[in-house]
């Protein structure tokens, strides 16, 4: 069988000790990122190499990306990888060369129909499990064995409908690091959902720009009216983190049953939804690309792809119960439009941020404390940039959103 790819140690990032050791401050002496994180193209290689290649990453929704019987070429850093799912569901991932003389096996987009996998230069032939089936005139050479000869596997691993991959082979197994997650998520039991609609940005931003803008309402009063009219932006509580995510809730407003321009919720809720999350939703980050914001009757999620330091490929999707999907009068469009507007007010700020923060008088600033969410994900940043990979967020003293939680955890 393949075997794994040779695992790789993580190495501190290419910043000087004393500014990395700012982002693991506490409390209020917390400090935004400082602009070489924005713009470096030796940092921006870095976290490419160490944080997307190095560690599990979120590609999307494994049923969008592709159904089983299929093979598709994706670019995971800057690599490329052929997944490969089986008529029976099974997803396999490998590196896209072949193992003659290295050919790309698959065109980087293409997604095809096959239930082989055939080299375009001198025809050896894998099977979907990656095994050499055929080499031409050497399968007949005595002492050449095709068992020798299997695609490298990539860990790829399934979670709740999402595919993530590990190109490196380092670390934990993908549940191990993502801790209690999907028991927060269970009564959404997003493994059955089905991605709906889909739109596609490019931000002129940086991606942990458009992260660290996630995971704060503080700028909400200015730039997002239409969002403040249905959920208060200082509302919500912080959910204390076991794994490589952070986040918390936001509640909605008396008059609102779920975000949409008028609050009015058009679509039945979840069918087991815990009652404590009727009257919230939830904003998640998984490191390093994946943020799902979980709303009472659907989840949106945004996957990020880098495309340079200053530019970040982002996918939103909506997801929906498949029997709500199913309906001749499905219209999701009052969760999509009130999101793309959202999503857009964003954009323009994170790339106002960009922009700035490129400018020679930046400098790291002060955070609010209704940004404490931030100093969580710096403190992870921070960590990943020591080259000990994603921790999970520390509690955050200062932080006013944490309720019910044992006074020795603060
Ligand atoms: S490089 Fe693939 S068959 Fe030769
Ligand atoms: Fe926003």
């Amino acid at each position: 069988m393949a075997k794994w790819r040779k695992v790789t140690g993580m190495n501190p990032a290419p910043l000087p000790t004393e500014t990395i050791e700012k982002l693991l401050l506490s409390g209020g002496q917390s400090r935004t990122l400082p602009a070489d994180a924005y713009s470096s193209a030796d940092l921006y290689a870095w976290e490419k190499n160490m944080l997307f290649e190095g560690g599990w990453i979120c590609l999307g929704r494994l049923d969008e990306l592709l159904s089983p019987g299929q093979l598709r070429a994706i670019e995971l850093g800057a690599e490329t990888i052929l997944l490969s799912r089986q008529p029976t569901g099974q997803v396999a991932a490998f590196s896209n060369v072949c193992r003659h003389r290295g050919h790309e096996l698959l065109a980087v987009g293409k997604r095809v129909d096959a239930r082989q996998i055939r080299c375009p230069y001198h025809s050896w032939a894998y099977r979907v499990d990656g095994t050499l089936r055929t080499a031409p005139t050497l399968t007949q050479s005595p002492g050449f064995d095709v068992a020798d000869w299997p695609l490298q596997s990539v860990r790829v691993a399934e979670w709740l409908g999402w595919l993530f991959v590990n190109s490196s082979g380092d670390g934990d197994t993908l549940e191990a690091t993502l801790g209690s997650l999907g028991t927060v998520l269970a009564s959404y039991e997003p493994a059955r959902l089905v991605s709906a609609v889909k739109h596609d940005y490019e931000v002129a931003a940086n991606w942990k720009l458009i992260a660290e803008n996630y995971l704060e309402c503080y700028h909400c009063t200015t730039i997002h009216p239409a969002l403040c009219e249905v959920s208060p932006p200082s509302s919500g509580r912080s959910i204390p983190s076991d794994g490589m995510w952070c986040g918390g809730t936001m509640d909605l407003k008396p008059q609102a049953e779920t975000m949409s321009f008028s609050g009015e919720r058009r679509l039945p809720r979840f069918r087991n939804l815990d009652p404590g999350l009727e009257r919230e939703v939830l904003y998640l980050l998984v490191m390093p690309n994946l943020f799902i914001s979980a709303h009472p009757d659907y989840l949106m999620t945004h996957t990020l792809t880098p495309a340079s330091p200053g530019r970040t490929r982002i996918v939103c999707e909506w997801l929906f119960a498949p029997e709500v999907v199913e309906q001749d009068d499905f219209d999701p469009s009052y969760a999509v439009d009130f999101w793309d507007q959202t999503n857009q007010e964003d954009w323009v700020a994170c790339e106002g941020v960009q922009r700035g923060a490129s400018n020679r008088g930046f400098q790291p600033g002060p955070l609010s404390s209704w940004e404490s969410s931030l100093a969580k994900f710096h403190a992870m940043i921070g960590r990943a940039y020591l080259g000990e990979g994603f921790v999970p967020p520390p509690l955050v003293e200062w932080d006013p959103y944490i309720d019910g939680l044992d006074d020795t955890l603060r």
